[in-house]
């Protein structure tokens, strides 16, 4: 089947079991009402605005249908520009809307069946009418939700599908699309679509759709990631070695033993040492895409820790900040924990504690162990965490 229909119980029409089983990562899936009642928690002002602020990532991409020829615009936009915007043919995509708004971010709560160091980010379009980034194939798994207005969507989900890209535009657009399926979304429905499944969306009104996108680092980025990190911790007298070195019957050959010794060499590195595998990637994969940390707070406010606490117990509570990534894993007894590219040695219920929550109350605070507390203490004077009150709550 590649349409269902959510139920009260499961968002995606079946259990995740047997979502993941059947589905992800192998076969589109149309959800109807997977978010029923939805009403989008941003309007098409909201986005425009978004799309204007320095650090945020936005493209416009518009559509001549009697050319066929594509305009792509990186932002940030002049305020003046979209009331002067045409009435049809072109789209607004701004990526990380889950940081910039945070009813937009609480829709990931609805993911948590998939590992959320999995889950790149929400990026929002909004279409005029007719208006479409072309057929394309992404790399990514992505559930495309409707969250206003219409979307026609066409997907090709034939076994490998043709995918050569136009040479005459900037998007990598396909030169030949054969939808086998038509459908149009309205508001709640949803559209799952593993990596390199062709697709094209033409809003059929003025609409707002919701891409969530996942994560998938390149076996090369892995590769290049980790040895990078092997190399900048290396000593030095790490070397190639050949103490029992026979005389050579010919000196230009490369022989089996030299071979082997090249392979000694490298795993002095400890390439295969599970910890430092998972220590490594820990690190990767929270780190976000860019170094740039647009959301960045403001290190503490100047309040020692005694005061924080004694907040924290009169009902202030500590707001993670939306830019920063944790993870964690078992390590040992005990755990690690990621903070954007920052590994943290801590008791297991502490990290699992830390990571779930993005926002601790003096409660959740009170839980955690002295080493808990000291870290995050540390992470809210970098910026990690903002101090907030409660709007009536005395000071
Ligand atoms: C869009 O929202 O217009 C494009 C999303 C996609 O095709 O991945
Ligand atoms: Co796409």
């Amino acid at each position: 089947m590649i349409e269902v229909h959510a139920t009260a119980k499961h968002m995606l029409g079946m259990p995740p079991t047997e979502f993941l089983r059947d589905y992800w990562q192998k076969k589109p899936l149309l959800i109807r009402n997977a978010f029923p009642g939805f009403e989008s928690p941003l309007q098409p002002e909201d986005l425009a605005g978004l799309a204007c602020e320095d650090g945020v990532l936005a493209r416009i991409v518009a559509h001549d249908p009697k050319k066929d020829s594509w305009m792509l615009r990186h932002g940030p936009f002049p305020e003046d520009m979209f009331p002067s915007m045409p009435h049809h043919d072109w789209t607004l995509l701004v990526q990380d809307v889950d940081k910039w708004d945070a009813d937009v971010g609480a829709l990931l709560e609805r993911f948590d069946f998939l590992p959320r160091w999995r889950i790149d980010d929400v990026m929002v379009s909004f279409a005029a009418p007719g208006g479409s980034v072309g057929a394309h194939v992404d790399q990514y798994d992505v559930f495309l939700l409707q969250a206003q207005g219409r979307r026609r969507w066409q997907i090709d989900d034939r076994p490998n599908p043709p995918v050569h890209f136009r040479l005459d535009v900037e998007l990598k657009l396909l030169q030949r699309f054969e939808p086998t399926h038509d459908w149009v979304l309205e508001p709640g429905d949803m559209l799952y679509l593993p990596p390199g499944v062709p697709h094209h969306g033409v809003a059929e009104d003025a609409c707002l759709t919701f891409s969530v996108g996942m994560r998938a680092p390149a076996a090369a980025e892995l590769l290049g990631d980790f040895v990078d990190t092997l190399a900048s911790e290396a000593d030095e007298s790490l070397r190639f070695a050949d103490p029992e070195l026979e005389p050579a019957k010919d000196a230009f050959e490369i022989d089996a033993a030299a071979m082997e010794r090249v392979v000694e060499g490298l795993n002095k590195l400890r390439m295969n040492d599970p910890e430092r595998l998972g220590e490594w990637f820990g690190r990767f994969i929270t780190t976000y895409r860019t170094a740039l940390r647009p959301g960045g707070r403001e290190p503490g406010d100047g309040r020692s820790r005694i005061e924080i606490e004694w907040d924290l117990q009169q009902g202030a509570y500590l707001q993670r900040d939306p830019w920063t990534r944790m993870a964690w894993q078992r390590a040992g007894r005990g755990a690690r924990l990621y903070v954007s590219g920052e590994s943290h040695a801590l008791p297991l219920a502490d990290a699992r504690h830390i990571a779930n929550a993005e926002c601790l109350d003096g409660g959740d605070y009170a839980k955690l162990s002295i080493t808990g507390r000291d870290l995050v203490q540390d992470l809210l004077q970098r910026g990690h965490y903002a101090l907030e009150f409660p709007e009536d709550a005395a000071r």
